[in-house]
């Protein structure tokens, strides 16, 4: 079957990241995390004490540094240079800032251009907030996954009880909203459906669900 490159894009916690990661198992195919991308960068500006308005150095950073990622068994792993920073770029200090980072233009141009670097030879699922219209936008499946903030909110919060994060329902609620809002109204490459974008809203959904109805829409394109 010819290997075709997947774009997952959607809103903070829709489930994108454990979708796409079934997915890219079950297709053989590599996994793409561009979040991943943008919060070790603003790990690294936190741990560097770089301003997250100033773009220069934000580029620099990008340009000394190299993210990586090494597939696990279990897990992604995600790498700034040799240390392993997968859990740390999870920690609410960096939730919290990764927008301010990601909204510069000049730091995404580097970010986009290592995304297209990894989905150069097709046979990716790739997922984030700018896949479908600005890193793939000819990927042949496109998928825009939605879910309702409460359902999001829940899905994090037992995702940070589950990882021994503590977190109040409420602050998580209004910190999902407050990413959303940055990320759907920032001048470049804002979050957004592509137009020809597949959207599925995943309220009630379970996950083998919405895997399902993907592999559906894949199956066409086959
Ligand atoms: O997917 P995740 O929630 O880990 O993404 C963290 C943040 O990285 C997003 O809130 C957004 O600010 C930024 N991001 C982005 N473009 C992408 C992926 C993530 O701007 N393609």
């Amino acid at each position: 079957m010819k290997k075709i490159s997947i774009a997952i894009d959607g809103p903070a916690s829709s489930g994108k990241s454990t979708v796409a990661k079934i997915l890219a198992k079950k297709l053989g195919y590599i996994y793409c995390d561009t979040g991943a991308m943008y919060r070790a960068l603003t790990y690294l500006a936190i741990t560097k004490n770089i301003d997250f308005e100033d773009e220069k150095a934000l580029v620099d950073l990008c340009l000394e540094h190299r993210i990586s990622f090494e597939q696990t068994e279990k897990e992604q792993l995600v790498f700034i240079d040799r240390a392993q920073v997968t859990e740390a770029i999870r920690q609410p200090d960096v939730t919290n800032a990764v927008s301010i980072v990601a909204k510069h233009g000049a730091v995404r141009a580097k970010m986009v251009e290592l995304q297209q670097m990894i989905g150069r030879a097709g046979g990716v699922v790739m997922d984030g907030r700018d896949i479908g219209t600005a890193v793939l936008p000819d990927a042949e499946v496109k998928i825009f996954l939605v879910a309702s903030v409460i359902e999001r909110a829940q899905r994090r919060y037992k995702e940070n009880q589950e990882k021994g994060i503590s977190t109040d329902f409420e602050t998580l609620k209004k910190e999902i909203e407050q990413r959303d809002y940055l990320d759907s109204t920032r001048k470049v490459s804002p979050l957004k459906q592509a137009v020809d974008a597949v959207k599925i809203d995943t309220t009630g959904m379970g996950i083998e669900e919405v895997v399902k109805a993907i592999e559906e829409i894949i199956s066409t394109k086959n």
